[in-house]
């Protein structure tokens, strides 16, 4: 194999939650791999075209209608869509509160952006792949779509991992098992990447106590997930479909 299998070719890759952390980044990788970037995050103050490589849109992507819009923009200003990263996520007021008290409306608001948000831009996009017959979807999960949380690691901190969270990561999988049957004779493959905690100001005591749960003693960086977006992304992996890829330093192997 060659780096050629590694390159993406003029692609255009929509990256949702494209203005935060995981999405800016994975953004970049994409551009570096020759591809080109459409990002989909409310968190822009206005849609913009940055370059004829990148467009940042100022979208939601709990609102179908701006999706389906934003679809149509993006085909006639960049042309057909390639791949997807369904990388959003919400962390809305009320998150971190405990079982015993979680609100429903908190509840909902995650369910809204991790679960409902995902579904409708691989409906919307994965639809356009399947009519084109090539396509590659990519869903982030967590570590928390996969195992149970050690409550120990958040004892006496301000911050937890919480129900909603650990619901839609695993719908996450689910959905990528079924659209990566659905699809798969159409041409479109859909994987996950499941990342490990991503090392970014926690407290010294977190990051200790987490580092000590991992079979490689460290979080994660920033960078560490662009190898798998890339891979799962490229003709690397044309024979690759419904893989859950986990980037978490052998966190769910114990
Ligand atoms: N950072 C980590 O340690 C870590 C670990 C495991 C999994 N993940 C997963 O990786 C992904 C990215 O995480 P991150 O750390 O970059 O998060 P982040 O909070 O930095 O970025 C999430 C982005 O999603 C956007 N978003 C929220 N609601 C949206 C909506 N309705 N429409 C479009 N975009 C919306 C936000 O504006 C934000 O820019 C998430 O799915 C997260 O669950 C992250």
């Amino acid at each position: 194999m060659s780096m050629e299998e590694f390159s993406l070719g003029d692609r255009v890759v929509v990256i949702t939650g494209g203005a935060g952390r995981l999405g800016r980044r994975f953004a970049q990788t994409v551009l570096r791999h020759g591809g080109r970037v459409c990002l989909l995050d409310p968190g822009f103050a206005a849609s913009e075209r940055i370059s004829d490589r990148e467009l940042r849109m100022a979208v939601d992507i709990t609102n179908s209608e701006q999706v389906k819009s934003a679809s149509e923009e993006i085909r006639r200003s960049m042309g057909p869509v390639y791949g997807l990263i369904n990388n959003a996520c919400l962390q809305p007021e009320g998150f971190f509160r405990s079982m015993e008290e979680y609100s429903l409306e908190t509840w909902r608001k995650v369910m809204a952006v991790n679960v409902d948000g995902l579904f409708i831009c691989s409906q919307v996009f994965g639809r356009e792949m399947a009519d084109n017959g090539e396509g590659s979807i990519i869903h982030i999960s967590s570590i928390y779509g996969v195992s149970g949380p050690d409550f120990s690691l958040y004892k006496d901190l301000s911050f937890n991992t919480p129900p909603s969270y650990a619901a839609s990561k695993a719908a996450v999988l689910g959905l990528t098992r079924y659209m990566a049957t659905y699809w798969g004779h159409r041409g479109v493959r859909v994987n996950a990447i499941t990342p490990g905690g991503v090392q970014d100001g926690q407290p010294e005591i977190f990051v200790n106590r987490y580092s000590k749960r991992t079979p490689l003693g460290r979080m994660a960086k920033t960078n560490e997930m662009d190898g798998a977006a890339i891979f799962l992304l490229s003709d690397a992996s044309s024979y690759v479909t419904g893989h859950n890829l986990a980037v978490d330093g052998g966190w769910s192997v114990w």
